[in-house]
Parts: C-alpha cells; structure tokens; sequence
C-alpha cells in the first residue's frame, strides 16, 4: 500500500494516484480496474476528462469483486470552468456523482480559478477553444463548494491550477479551508516556491503531469520537456535498477507532493506505482534540479485574457 499523506481536515490520502486524463473512455476502465489490483487506491478524476462514467464503473467492479471497500478509495473529481455560477456548482457536483456511480466524492477540486462559458460544440482534448472566459469571482464559486461539503457530497474541496495570490485571497474569505491545490510539477517545472508556500499554509500539493504530459495534443517540438530518453536519468535509474519514469516520479514524490501519472498501460500502471522502496541521493537530488526551467506543459493560454489567469503577474 502506498504512504499516505493526513490533509488539513484529518482526512487520509494516498501519496500516489493515477491521472485519468486523455484515458480513452474504451480503455480507462479496465486501466482502474488493474491499477486497483495494483494497490492504487487514489483515482484523479474530472468531469471534463469526459470519462467518469467507466471510471466509475472499474470502481464498481472492484468494489463487487472485494478487492476494495468504497472507503478504502480516494476519489477526486473537479469542477469544470462552465459550471462556476453559484447555481450551477452543486448540480456540476452531482452529475459528477452520478457519472462515477458514488454517493460522495472524496475530494473535489475547482479545476482552474477562472470561469468560462461555452459557445457551442466542446471538445474535452482542447476544452478551452470554443468558451469564452466569463466574470465570475472564484471566491463565489468557492462558496457554492463549500456548499457542497455542508450537504455531504464530498468530504474535502480544494482547488487546482491557483497561484499564491490567489490562494491567499482565497483562504482570507474561506469558510472551509481548501485541503489540496493540484499543479502541474515535473523536473522541468519543479514548483519549490509554491510548494513551499503551500506547505506553510498546511494546503497539501497534488502532482499533475508529473512527466510532463507526452501525449498532451498541443505539443510542439522545441518545448522544452525532458525526455524519458535522456542520459542522465537513465544512468540516475541504473543506480536504483529503476526506469527514467520512476526517478522522476520519485523526484516529484521527495519534492512533498502526491504525483498521479496517467497510464492505460497495464505495466506503466504497475512501475509507476512502485516507487516507494528507493529514495534518491542528495547529488541525485540536484541533478533533477537542474532540468527546472519553468518549462509548463499545460498553460492554458485561452485562458490569459481572465484577470484570474493564474500563470501570469505573479512569480509563484
Ligand atoms: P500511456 O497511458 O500509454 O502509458 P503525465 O502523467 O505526465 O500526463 O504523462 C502521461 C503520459 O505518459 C501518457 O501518454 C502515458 O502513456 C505516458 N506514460 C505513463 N507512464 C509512463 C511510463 N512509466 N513510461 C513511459 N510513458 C509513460
């Protein structure tokens, strides 16, 4: 079993989770199903990844086979940007409820800070192209989520994608105080300074894209992402009899964060999860710093017209 982490409400969560996203509705079922088998027993959900429903149903295999309890699971999903207006929060919660077949969430999450509005077809591979952003306070949306808690549907909230600005303008109007900020990190975008930040304040830290998203469908060549490839982290792994992927998610996991790499490949489930009996050396440590480069894979740039753009005007 993996370690867990205690969040700011006591509640317990598993150091590592599998990501979901880009998990092909035909295949993540059965990639929850093994990853369960594995010993995952956190699952980072969304209501945009648009898969929820066959997430839910491997839950409920697993959960009608024996191989798990429901509480013995940590769920997260999160709230979708169209969905911020204070009457819209609840509902958004409850269809997620009713996509993944549970009668709470563990952990729900606002994706981003900013609030949009769709002009007709929507495409969840490239979410922000037909919206348009909208005026809508982050904080009010908040408060809808803190709803949400008060009527049992999920047991912690907390947000994703926030800059220390924002957190902290959060955290001076919450009534509930956000358990978890989920970020992009990854030895190209190693977040000491937030994550730090966060630690201060007792807000645990979520890991997307630890190995920085490869099949994420802006790519472009030249970005500056790390490749799996590269000398060094083989020859790091060769010391640790562990693959490139491995070290860097145990680099994300001594960082002080929770990773969830994506995976609907039944061996990739198994390695990634199989980091928690080796602990890189303090030389391994630094050359892993060296790869930081404030190099994002996920920047949302139709987002950036929002005054609430969370990667802009601020330094962490
Ligand atoms: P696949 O699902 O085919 O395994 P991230 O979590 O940073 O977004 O990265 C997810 C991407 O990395 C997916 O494309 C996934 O492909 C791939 N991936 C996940 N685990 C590994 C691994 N251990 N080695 C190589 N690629 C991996």
């Amino acid at each position: 079993m993996a370690p867990t982490v205690v969040l700011n409400n006591g509640v317990k969560c598993p150091q590592i989770g599998l990501g979901t996203w880009l998990g092909n509705p035909g295949e993540i079922q059965k990639s929850v199903k093994h990853a369960i088998d594995v010993g995952y027993r956190h699952i980072d959900c969304a209501w945009l990844y648009g898969n929820e429903k066959e997430i839910g149903e491997g839950i409920k295999d697993k959960i009608e086979d024996g191989t798990v309890k429901r509480e013995d699971l940590f769920i997260t999903t999160k709230l979708w940007n169209t969905f911020h207006e204070k009457d819209q929060v609840a509902p958004a919660c409850k269809d997620s409820l009713k996509n993944l077949g549970l009668t709470y969430i563990d952990l729900y999450l606002m994706h981003w800070p900013v609030a949009q509005k769709n002009l007709g077809t929507f495409d969840k591979n490239l979410p922000f192209k037909d919206a348009v952003n909208i005026d809508v306070d982050y904080i009010e949306t908040w408060q809808s989520m803190e709803q949400c808690v008060r009527l049992g549907l999920v047991k912690s909230i907390g947000v994703s994608n926030f800059n220390s600005k924002q957190l902290d303008r959060l955290l001076s109007c919450a009534k509930i105080k956000p358990v978890m900020n989920q970020i992009e990190v990854s030895p190209n975008l190693n977040q000491k300074k937030l994550i730090s930040f966060c630690k201060d304040l007792d807000i645990a830290i979520t890991a997307y894209s630890p190995l920085g998203s490869p099949a994420r469908p802006w790519a472009k060549p030249g970005d500056p992402m790390l490749s799996l490839d590269d000398p060094q982290l083989i020859s790091i792994g060769n010391k640790y009899g562990k693959t490139s992927a491995q070290v860097i998610l145990r680099y994300v996991l001594q960082l002080g964060t929770i990773p969830i790499p994506k995976s609907i490949n039944p061996k990739r489930i198994e390695s990634n999860f199989d980091i928690f009996d080796f602990e890189l050396s303090p030389e391994d440590l630094t050359v892993l710093d060296s790869f930081n480069c404030n190099g994002r894979a996920v920047h949302a740039e139709e987002l950036k017209d929002s005054k609430y753009y969370p990667f802009k005007d601020v330094e962490f």
